[in-house]
């Protein structure tokens, strides 16, 4: 009974078409929109956090997280060939899967894009505060992020008070404000109707592509052999750990899929876009981590008793405070701007300010995609009624969905503000890898249920790439942090109590509507997605 209700594929495939959206998208711009969605705070800041958990080892696991994401993005193909329309892996789970799984992979998706939202925006203020540093603005660190308060909450809940947490609460700050800035104009933004067009998203994605070829092209010839050794200074654990975090670096090759009812035949450009846009990213990812360790190396820090620190606590941020304070080089693990920070070090401080400069014009697109894929899903669900309608009412003036949008801004301005971005972004991690995992099982079961339908790509060696896909993201999943791991469960808890309370009795699917129609307050409303209008 609980796994009764399943929206029929071609109920979902009538809906797409009588919606009738223009079709403009080639396979070009769908790669572009995947780069643009892809590059951001994951490369640009989280490589810090990968080398404390790796050491050099790191390499290792963005190769690892490259490798899950690539058997995920070819399931994901298959998929998003079938059933082109809008709501990504929710749409997709509620044709094979069910209602209920799909409303958990809709729940789910929140964490990824809200949440991730906010660990863009964190990356975003660093490279700010950083940029403002170099032209003589200090923002104080009160206002610019939240350690000493961390700090405090953990010292509240018995924290024994060693010298790093102290440092923490001495030198930290409470709130970090440029985040919530940042998201409070994206957010802006949305609710007026400001989609980035495809100029706009081209020309970013150039920025960063150019920043990120600069870095490679200014570290490799600088490497040095010695500071690849030890390579694995904590394990296999710590490399998986690693690849569990990074794995954010690669988040965001899915906005390709929820372009599928605006692209030119999609059943080849879409496959085309996915896999194109992650292999050129793995490529930068692995050159770049090549060249920050060669540079400058990427040992871990330990604490004052040789104990591991934890990437983004309060004790961390303490001990880094120290390690400086001591006139000792900023170790590449402390930097809140990793590439910048390598590039400084080498003494291309000029450069180094340029690509901090690509960094804060670059990512509020990142935001600004994961938000808009934030209302998307809403709005899809809403369409379903499994949300209030209401929630998803558009504004009469801008005729965009601006209480969901305010509410999903509201949220993701709260998690800037008090949250440190490694912390986010496994927060993030936990939803996504949860909807990568539904999104194999659901190419397994539409094989086995519905084996004749036409699959304009189908999955290569499927037998062999969505178990491998299935498996990597329970492998990286279990090797996030433990909070992380514990987020999916509460999260998705909370996730049933409102379907089993509220969505349930309302699904349109539920109440025998088939041919979901879209209300009212919709027509003709839903704007397109960031980077794809000329
Ligand atoms: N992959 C995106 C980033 O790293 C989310 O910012």
């Amino acid at each position: 009974m609980l796994f009764d209700r399943v929206k029929p594929l071609d109920a979902i495939l009538l809906t797409a078409q009588r919606k009738s959206l223009h079709r403009t998208l080639g396979a070009f711009q769908l790669t572009m929109l995947g780069i643009g969605g892809v590059i951001g705070t994951g490369i640009f800041v989280l490589t810090s956090e990968a080398a404390q958990k790796a050491g050099p080892g790191m390499v290792v696991s963005f190769l690892i997280a490259g490798f899950v994401c690539a058997v995920a993005a070819l399931c994901y193909s298959e998929l998003a060939s079938m059933v082109p329309v809008s709501g990504s892996a929710y749409t997709y789970t509620y044709a094979v899967v069910g209602e209920l799984l799909a409303w958990m992979v809709g729940w789910a998706l929140i964490l990824e894009y809200a949440v991730g939202a906010s660990a863009v925006a964190v990356g975003w203020s660093n490279h700010a505060v950083g940029l403002l540093q170099g032209l003589g603005i200090t923002v104080p660190p009160t206002f610019s992020n939240a350690d000493a308060l961390m700090a405090k909450v953990q010292l509240a809940f018995g924290a024994q008070a060693t010298p790093d947490l102290m440092t923490a609460m001495r030198v930290g700050g409470y709130v970090n404000l440029p985040a919530v800035v940042v998201v409070g104009l994206v957010t802006w933004l949305l609710i007026v109707g400001t989609t980035e067009s495809a100029r706009v998203n081209a020309v970013l994605v150039a920025i960063k592509i150019v920043a990120l070829t600069a870095f490679i092209a200014l570290t490799l010839p600088v490497m040095n052999a010695e500071h690849f050794t030890p390579f694995a200074p904590t394990g296999a654990s710590g490399m998986f750990g690693a690849a569990a975090s990074i794995f954010f670096a690669y988040v965001g090759f899915d906005a390709v899929s929820t372009a599928a009812e605006e692209t030119k035949n999609p059943q080849r450009n879409v496959p085309i876009g996915l896999i194109a846009s992650l292999l050129i990213c793995t490529i930068f990812y692995i050159a770049v981590a090549c060249g920050a360790i060669g540079a400058i190396g990427a040992q871990p820090l330990t604490s004052a008793t040789g104990a591991l620190l934890a990437p983004g606590s309060a004790e961390m941020a303490g001990r880094c405070a120290t390690v400086v304070a001591s006139g000792a080089l900023e170790p590449l693990v402390c930097s809140r701007e990793a590439l910048v920070h390598v590039l400084d070090t080498l003494n291309w401080h000029g450069i180094g300010r340029l690509v901090g400069l690509a960094a804060v014009l670059a990512l509020p697109s990142v935001v600004l995609i994961m938000m808009f894929g934030q209302t998307r899903v809403f709005f899809t669900m809403a369409r379903d009624g499994l949300l209030p309608e209401r929630l998803a009412s558009v504004h009469p003036r801008y005729r965009t969905p601006h209480v969901v949008t305010l509410v999903t801004g509201a949220a993701a301005m709260t998690a800037a503000a008090f949250l440190p971005v490694g912390k986010l972004a496994d927060y993030s991690n936990s939803g996504t890898l949860f909807a990568f995992l539904m999104v194999a099982v659901s190419v397994l079961a539409l094989r086995k249920i519905d084996p004749s339908r036409h699959r304009p790509f189908r999955t290569p060696l499927v037998w062999l790439v969505a178990p491998l896909s299935i498996c990597g993201c329970l492998v990286l999943y279990m090797s996030l942090p433990l909070t992380a791991i514990l987020v999916l469960p509460g999260w998705g808890a909370i996730g049933l109590v409102v379907y089993f309370f509220y969505s349930r009795a309302r699904s349109h699917v539920g109440r025998g509507a088939i041919e979901v129609a879209e209300p009212d307050a919709y027509q003709g409303t839903e704007p397109s997605v960031p980077g794809t209008r000329s």
